[in-house]
């Protein structure tokens, strides 16, 4: 890789995807080791490059179709993919549940199948189902993009994530996060602790025991159920949503003692250490898992976590879609001809 983020900044560069090898499909970070995670920030420096352009486009993904699969809610995810593929001036096509033909009976295989028969490069899918991209996967030639499935995954959210500490701090080698509150029914949560970790962040979770999974023994993380005791020694404050959607009972007495013992408050957020970071991946309850004023503060990074989701999902359909990746060759970013 080295050289090629000042490749790509010139008129006409090329671009090293070779260690993303024959890779299809983005399901799941556990597929990826720190080299290629390292590979993909770095081409996200030159999306967010090609971002900050006045015509912010290039003509990498020119005739092909990205389509956006969503049968759960969604803001940021779903946006940032559209804009991202527009800038890489692929055409897009838009799914909502809420509008399609699934509310008359159509199953997930019979709308892809349908959606495929249009003509598709990348199906960008978020499903409330764990396991749902990668049933999907199997059932079509094009490229599937995980944009969140149920509890389990929610890659792209975890690469921005680390593309926004890494553009803070350098490196996460040694840096204390503390990823605080539903870890239980998070998607993000279970993402991040895989890359923080493969990027060599010391990750603690903290939550009540109500809110954490039977066993955290899979993932080198520490637990604490006393954010009092880890506040002033955290480097980054990564807040969780808290999932009431995914609740089947009552987990924590009242919202109300939630945010007494593990929300963010403006005491606890005035304890943090100078320089330390304040990250949320939205949507955020304020005053709940974060008091409104704090997610305001100079030092909480949520708005810029969204701007970088639009050059690490450009970076991401580039990897799975560019000209020549199956091959491994190295592929042509021209800004000439951007429309
Ligand atoms: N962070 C995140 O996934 O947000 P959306 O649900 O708005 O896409």
């Amino acid at each position: 890789m080295s050289g090629t983020t000042r490749d790509l900044t010139e008129a006409s560069s090329t671009v090293d995807t070779s260690s993303f090898g024959d890779r299809r499909h983005l399901l799941t970070v556990s597929d990826l080791e720190r080299p290629e995670i390292e590979q993909l920030l770095e081409l996200t420096d030159t999306f967010v490059e090609v971002s900050n352009r006045a015509i912010p486009k290039v003509p990498a993904l020119r005739g092909r179709t990205v389509v956006t699969l969503f049968f759960e809610d969604s803001t940021r995810t779903r946006l940032s993919f559209e804009t991202a593929a527009k800038r890489l001036s692929a055409d897009t096509m838009s799914f909502a549940v809420s509008s399609s033909s699934v509310n008359k009976g159509e199953s997930v295989r019979d709308t892809i199948e349908t959606i495929e028969a249009m003509g598709i490069d990348a199906v960008v899918v978020r499903h409330k189902s764990s396991g749902v991209p990668a049933q999907i996967a199997g059932w079509t030639n094009a490229a599937v993009i995980n944009a969140g499935d149920g509890w389990h995954q929610h890659p792209t959210q975890a690469l921005l994530d680390a593309y926004t500490l890494r553009s803070h701090l350098g490196s996460l080698d040694g840096v204390r996060i503390s990823i605080v509150g539903d870890v239980k029914h998070s998607r993000v949560a279970r993402s991040d602790i895989e890359v923080f970790t493969k990027l060599g962040a010391e990750v603690t979770l903290v939550a009540p025991p109500t809110l954490l999974p039977p066993s955290t023994a899979p993932w080198d993380v520490r637990v604490s159920h006393d954010f009092d005791s880890v506040v002033g020694s955290t480097d980054v404050c990564y807040l969780l949503r808290m999932q009431r959607e995914r609740m089947t009972e009552a987990l924590v007495p009242t919202l109300r003692e939630y945010t007494a013992h593990y929300g963010l408050t403006s005491a606890r957020a005035d304890r943090l250490p100078d320089g330390a970071l304040i990250m949320h991946p939205g949507p955020m309850n304020r005053g709940v898992e974060i008091a409104g004023e704090v997610a305001d503060r100079p030092n909480a990074v949520i708005t810029e976590q969204v701007a970088n989701g639009v050059a690490v999902r450009m970076a991401v359909l580039f990897l799975v879609l560019g000209p020549g990746r199956a091959s491994g060759a190295k592929n042509e970013i021209s800004s000439n001809g951007a429309g």
